[in-house]
């Protein structure tokens, strides 16, 4: 995919929190995206995974523009975002709509299912009522739910049927980007699978870009075009779906896949099960973060922070034993 058609373009994103308790206690930052890059074309869906904590809902809220990146790069459908003036934030933000985890606190409990589904038509449009009604009701009726549920509330819904509300939702200002944060981690799995679906026939449909966030490799493991893996604020291995689910090569993509049930048996990789904890992001390790836990790790890896590395199979990698030839 050339370089110019990406729709999104981050580079060496970084997102940085400022923790420190009081006046006399010692200065505390967060790295919690610490020079993340990757790109999403039109139409595809980059998946982001990683343990909790290890910063995926920070770059949501960087790609999204609910908070400014620290530093880095951050480029929309041409718009550079970090240099965007407010006007033009509030543009590109119509263009980029977000799916969250709790389909139970995304939505007013107060407002009936066609105005919740509607609202942003009305903050961001000049359209009557009824041409916002019938927007609203081809949309239900794509993403599968029934006429009659325009006037019902919110708790008459479950979970999945709560998820293809906020879909809906999502849909009305004809974005290019959605970004997807767990958006079917809250559901049973049998659930999960429609919700999958549907987000898939509709990418089809609208030509849909997805930036879908999970902690689950199996959830991903059909929408995904391209994988990004990510560990305490930074990027593991970030390469096509099929490369990182066929032959991952960080050995904590390889722990990531071996400790998710349903891939173990296609993952011939070595079994890595990981020792210990994720580290606080507060005092992560030096060298390659990772270290602390990776059974591969030597004195190198412990001291000096490993490159992106771009392989010739399109992947990128930061971990010193594949640059070394050693795994
Ligand atoms: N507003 C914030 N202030 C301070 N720390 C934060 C803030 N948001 C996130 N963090 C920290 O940044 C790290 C990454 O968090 P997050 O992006 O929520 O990870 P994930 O979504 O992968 O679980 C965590 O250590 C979290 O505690
Ligand atoms: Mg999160």
């Amino acid at each position: 995919m050339n370089e110019e058609t990406r729709l999104l373009k981050a580079q060496n994103l970084t997102r940085f929190y400022d923790v420190s308790q009081g006046l006399f206690q010692p200065h505390a930052v967060v790295k919690a995206l610490d020079g993340v890059s990757f790109s999403v074309a039109a139409g595809q869906t980059l998946a982001v995974v990683g343990e909790s904590g290890c910063g995926k809902s920070t770059l949501a809220r960087q790609v999204t523009m609910i908070e400014r990146p620290t530093s880095g790069n951050l480029q929309f459908d041409g718009f550079d975002l970090v240099q965007a003036t407010d006007q033009q934030l509030k543009d590109a933000r119509q263009r980029v709509q977000m799916i969250f985890q709790n389909p139970f606190g995304s939505l007013n409990p107060r407002k009936k299912v066609g105005s919740i589904i509607g609202e942003p038509l009305v903050i961001n449009t000049e359209l009557s009522k009824a041409e916002r009604e019938d927007r609203v009701r081809t949309i239900m009726g794509k993403v599968g739910l029934r006429p009659e549920h325009y006037e019902r509330y919110p708790h008459m819904f479950s979970g999945g049927q709560r998820q293809r509300i906020a879909v809906a939702r999502s849909l009305m200002l004809e974005p290019k980007l959605v970004v997807a944060d767990e958006p079917v981690s809250a559901l049973d799995v049998s659930v999960q699978a429609q919700v999958l679906n549907l987000l898939m026939d509709i990418q089809q449909e609208m030509n849909l870009a997805y930036l879908f966030i999970s902690h689950d490799l199996s959830v991903v493991r059909h929408i995904a075009d391209d994988v990004m893996v990510m560990y305490l604020g930074r990027v593991a291995e970030y390469g096509s779906s099929e490369l990182i689910f066929q032959q991952p090569r960080h050995p904590y993509t390889q722990a990531l896949l071996a400790s998710t049930p349903h891939l173990k048996a296609q993952n011939r990789q070595k079994h890595i099960t990981l020792k210990g904890e994720i580290p606080s992001p507060l005092a992560p390790p030096a060298g390659c973060v990772f270290h602390t836990r990776c059974p591969y790790a030597n004195e190198r890896c412990a001291v000096e922070i490993p490159a992106h590395l771009s392989l010739k199979d399109g992947r990128q990698i930061a971990c010193h034993g594949v640059e070394e030839g050693r795994l």
